[in-house]
């Protein structure tokens, strides 16, 4: 399918990475390395830490910097008896313009169901926030041949109480669990035929036309060295990018070899 009409999503998740003080200058070295025009060419969000976000949020607003404030996480419920989580309305307060949902990490080692992932998706939008959601299958889901079923599962799931309009505005990144933090990826065209069926899933799920809009992602082990060959890819419209996003210069070149021309 035509990738024409969406702009590239280069998003650095930095997981449990860089303190505030560390946050401030990884943003700065950025900001200078990135052009006006690589701006206009692709859109770059950057999810820090929750003890960044107002550090990070406050440099951008005042060096009027177009990088788009993400967080990693947040919890379903507005508020209440929830000891150490994060609400998205906090996170819509400071600005937070993207949230990741369902991470594997999330999935795997916090056992974030399904179920949750639907409801906080509808947070993150009741707040007026994008989710990011995530889905991907693990090697043993892999070899067993099970890989669309289990991907393609995650989607429907996610969408079904989703309206057309929602759905258009959302992202969705495949995350092979295998392929994240590994330094294996799946081999571009593996990801585009994946992203291709997840497209197709989104067409069914909300009968057409949210399917040409959706912004779809890979992630896993993405660097300034395999960066083009996936970009190159019809159906993959940007990157979730966890370690190589931690070192300036590289996420930079990332950035900036994403960039393609889409219309
Ligand atoms: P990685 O992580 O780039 O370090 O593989 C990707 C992710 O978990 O989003």
């Amino acid at each position: 399918m035509s990738n024409e009409l969406r702009k590239p999503l280069i998003s650095g998740n930095w997981k449990m990475n860089h303190n505030h003080f560390e946050a401030i200058q990884c943003v700065q070295k950025l900001a200078y390395l990135l052009t006006k025009e690589d701006f206009s060419a692709v859109d770059v969000t950057i999810h820090p830490p929750f003890t960044d976000l107002r550090s990070v949020q406050t440099l951008i607003d005042a060096d009027e910097l177009r990088f788009i404030l993400g967080a990693q996480h947040c919890h379903e419920a507005d508020s209440g008896a929830f000891t150490g989580e994060v609400s998205a309305q906090f996170l819509a307060k400071l600005h937070v313009r993207y949230v990741i949902v369902g991470h594997s990490e999330r999935r795997q080692i916090f056992g974030e169901t399904d179920e949750v992932v639907q409801q906080k998706l509808a947070t993150i939008q009741k707040h007026g926030m994008t989710p990011i959601l995530c889905v991907g299958e693990t090697l043993s889901d892999r070899e067993a041949g099970r890989t669309h079923e289990k991907v393609l599962g995650q989607v429907r799931s996610a969408l079904v109480k989703r309206t057309v309009e929602q759905v258009k505005s959302m992202v969705i990144a495949y995350e092979p669990i295998w392929a994240i933090g590994t330094g294996k990826t799946a081999t571009a065209e593996d990801a585009q035929h994946i992203i291709s069926a997840i497209r197709q899933e989104v067409a069914l799920v909300t009968s057409g036309p949210a399917a040409s809009a959706i912004r779809l992602q890979y992630g896993g082990s993405v660097k300034a060295s395999n960066i083009g060959e996936i970009m190159s890819q019809p159906d993959i419209d940007g990157v979730l990018v966890g370690g190589a996003s931690l070192d300036a210069a590289e996420f930079a070149r990332i950035c900036q070899r994403s960039q393609r021309s889409w219309g």
